[in-house]
């Protein structure tokens, strides 16, 4: 764990410059707008330990695997999130000599991240090997008003007399870190360069994205425009303008640069670079004050519609803002082609591709925070690949419309092969799923049924009636060879949460069949020709297994087994464990850790989570009694379950302790991997140990539940939901709770388990 960033309600800072943190800083400080997004690496040069990384949505690379022992049925490639062109680079130096922090004197170095405006912000002043000392003042931020556009200041205080040189330049010859064979993937399309501005345009190798990155910058010196002599520099893949001034002690020199960063999946190839000029001269023209006040607004509507307020813990109120911006700025929802990866555009790790992190843990943010649309379109990403998941299925020797949904991907394909995984991981089907009924739930509609979640629902039953088989030593149906949630154990053999999610999913088949049978009769009529759905008989075996599927439990705790044999390990808590174990990925061989008895992350528990309204509360305390202390959460995903469960169970210290961990998770580098970029997805986790931990919201049929209580550690927090079309603000202290109804139409919800209705607002005094 590290606690050098300061705690501030609104900001992200480091104060003084933390080189040996490098890494991790530029993980967290990193900034986007859903269509690029960026490291915060410096744009002077930087010879210390960094991680360069700009990223843009949607543009990925194939990349060939290396597994050592091939097995049939494995994808062919592993798909990457490609590190993409340098946009924000600035190569600063003083008569003869470089500006590099790492190899100068650094004084009252901050970082800013502010997360109100979504601007990066970073000053120092270095003192050069040469002797000469500046002051720099960096802003930058990536749009949101002008999703292809970053634009950055860069402000010199000159403290030396004599030649300033500025270097701005676009490097498209970038390498990810994580290439499996080392290759670089972008090859140039077309080049040019003048004075003052210029573009590159590069392809990927094998997938052939085009992107064509453009920059035009504008320089002052005590804030007069100046029009220097510019040195026009070129090279493969690079482009670069150098102008250089002579300077006196006490000179001011302000560059601004801006970037736009253009991709062909939303523009014609041909036309790329005629588009990124264009919207160049846009934003040039509007300037970077215009573009911050934009930039101002875009963010504060935002926070309008997502903000949670805790007062009384300042660390807290980091963490839980941290993690909104983060999921703001990776995922915007005006794209269904796009997702959310596990990392965002914060680093390279987990490929970028979409898990079944999206359905499982980010929806619930989104669907309370933004447009129904916003969610909808997460859900049409998957409707979309649902031919792919069929033909995935078709390749592991499922037949008749089956469909299985890869474990990772970036376009439908699979392209993930730890077998255990890809193989195994089968549960992603039930997330996927899940997301449907989550959706529909919440926003009650159920036209999303007909027009795509049928297929896919159909699909996913499917693929559950072919993979389950009858034993008959059981007399029951059983699902062999599996890897639930806590991949700390492969293939066993009816793992709980997947069994019961299979039958969750045949149940819900069955009953959205029901309802666009009755309320879509012509509709259905099409879909069922179209996929060949024999209703009878598919539907008479699905029912046959929902009636016999194999739960395995032990009576005597009266607990739900994580899977058949669980119970002879060696069953010992966590707090047991020696401190210098942990983390046991990163301590213990695999084969000790598949033997042992802890669990990576919530897997039983992630059921009782899911469907909760199923469970009464005395089998889920027994399961959590059993399950929490042999829990490592060495998944980011696990703590924010453990929260929501133990704050309905009434533990609140330990939902508490909970939500910190996952809340400050990259703050504080919990798990010490920050430095690969911040986990992205379980920042939906964290929203929801607030919101549905602390705040007990839930949605039960058709009707808003509220339950809220304080942790103490707080005075007060408040959060909004959209709930159907109202919005409504809770407010939640130590003698009462607050729900202001922003519509006016009077709602009723369940408010501290008692019906109620309200107009404008409820105040409800603690008892
Ligand atoms: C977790 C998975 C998750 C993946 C990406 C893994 O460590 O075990 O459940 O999908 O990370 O976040």
């Amino acid at each position: 764990m590290k606690k050098y960033l300061t705690h501030h309600e609104w900001q992200i800072i480091e104060d003084g410059f933390h080189p040996e943190y490098n890494r991790i800083s530029e993980s967290v400080f990193s900034i986007g707008n859903g269509r690029m997004g960026q490291r915060a690496n410096f744009e002077e040069s930087y010879t210390g330990d960094t991680l360069q990384g700009s990223y843009v949505a949607g543009v990925y690379y194939p990349d060939k695997t290396r597994v050592g022992w091939w097995k049939n049925g494995y994808p062919e490639y592993f798909a990457k999130v490609l590190n993409a062109c340098n946009w924000i680079g600035i190569d600063v130096k003083i008569n003869k000599t470089v500006l590099d922090l790492a190899k100068s004197d650094v004084t009252d170095f901050k970082r800013v991240l502010d997360m109100q405006r979504g601007i990066l912000q970073r000053q120092f002043t270095a003192k050069l090997q040469s002797g000469e000392q500046l002051r720099v003042d960096a802003t930058r931020f990536c749009s949101l008003a002008d999703d292809e556009a970053g634009v950055i200041r860069y402000a010199i205080q000159c403290d030396f007399s004599g030649e300033l040189s500025l270097t701005p330049y676009l490097d498209f010859d970038i390498k990810n870190e994580d290439a499996n064979y080392d290759e670089k993937f972008w090859e140039e399309v077309e080049l040019a360069v003048r004075k003052g501005e210029g573009y590159i345009t590069a392809a990927t190798r094998k997938t052939d994205f085009h992107v064509c990155t453009g920059m035009c910058f504008d320089i002052l010196v005590n804030n007069k425009n100046v029009t220097p002599d510019i040195e026009v520099f070129r090279k493969e893949k690079f482009i670069s303008n150098t102008v250089k001034l002579q300077v006196n002690e006490g000179d001011e020199v302000v560059i601004y640069k801006y970037a736009v960063n253009l991709s062909s999946e939303n523009h014609p190839k041909d036309s790329l670079s005629t588009h990124a000029d264009k919207l160049l001269q846009n934003i040039r023209k509007k300037g970077f004050q215009n573009m911050l006040e934009e930039q101002a607004a875009a963010w504060a509507a935002r926070w309008k519609d997502s903000d949670i307020v805790i007062e009384g813990d300042v660390a807290a109120q980091q963490g839980i803002r941290f993690n909104i911006f983060q999921l703001n700025q990776t995922y915007t929802g005006e794209d269904e082609r796009l997702n959310i990866g596990p990392k965002g555009f914060t680093g390279e790790k987990y490929g970028g591709s979409t898990y079944w992190d999206t359905e499982a843990y980010c929806l619930p943010f989104y669907l309370s925070t933004a447009h129904e649309r916003v969610a909808r379109n997460l859900l049409i990403y998957r409707y979309k690949h649902l031919q792919k998941a069929i033909e995935n299925a078709e390749k592991l020797g499922f037949k008749n419309g089956a469909a299985l949904y890869p474990m990772v991907t970036m376009n439908g394909e699979e392209c993930h092969n730890e077998w255990e995984i890809t193989f195994e991981e089968i549960h992603r089907n039930g997330a996927i799923a899940y997301a449907i009924f989550d959706y529909i739930r919440y926003t009650d509609d159920k036209a999303y049924l007909a027009d795509y979640g049928l297929e896919v629902l159909i699909g996913i039953a499917r693929f559950w009636a072919q993979r389950v088989n009858y034993s008959n030593q059981k007399g029951k149906y059983v699902i062999l060879g599996v890897t639930g949630p806590n991949e700390y154990e492969n293939n066993v053999n009816n793992n709980w949460y997947t069994n019961f999610t299979a039958k969750k999913c045949l149940e819900f088949a069955m009953e959205s069949i029901e309802w666009i049978k009755k309320n879509c009769p012509e509709k259905y009529k099409v879909i069922i020709r179209q996929i060949n759905f024999d209703e009878t008989e598919e539907q008479a075996q699905w029912q046959q297994i929902c009636d016999h599927i194999y739960l395995p439990k032990y009576q005597e705790f009266g607990i739900y087994l994580q899977q058949e044999g669980f119970l002879d390990k060696d069953i010992s808590p966590v707090s047991d464990l020696d401190k210098a174990d942990r983390p046991l990925c990163q301590k213990w061989s695999w084969d000790r850790i598949l033997r042992s008895c802890y669990i990576k992350q919530a897997d039983v528990l992630q059921g009782l989570y899911f469907y909760e309204h199923e469970f009464d509360k005395e089998t889920i305390r027994r399961n959590f009694d059993f399950y929490e202390p042999l829990t490592v959460h060495e998944s980011s995903l696990s703590p924010c379950v453990h929260a929501i469960l133990a704050a309905r169970l009434g533990y609140h210290d330990k939902a508490y302790d909970m939500y910190l961990q996952t809340a400050r998770l990259d703050l504080d580098d919990y798990n010490n991997d920050t430095e690969d970029g911040c986990h992205i997805t379980s920042m939906a986790g964290t929203w929801m140990a607030v919101v549905k931990g602390f705040g007990g919201m839930r949605v039960v049929d058709g009707q808003l539940h509220l339950n809220p209580f304080l942790p103490k550690q707080w005075t007060s927090y408040s959060f909004k939901i959209r709930w159907r079309s109202n919005i409504l603000n809770i407010k939640v202290t130590k003698d009462k709770t607050i729900v202001e109804n922003e519509s006016g139409a009077p709602i009723s919800l369940v408010l501290a388990e008692k019906l109620t209705e309200i107009a404008n607002e409820k105040v409800l005094a603690k008892s």
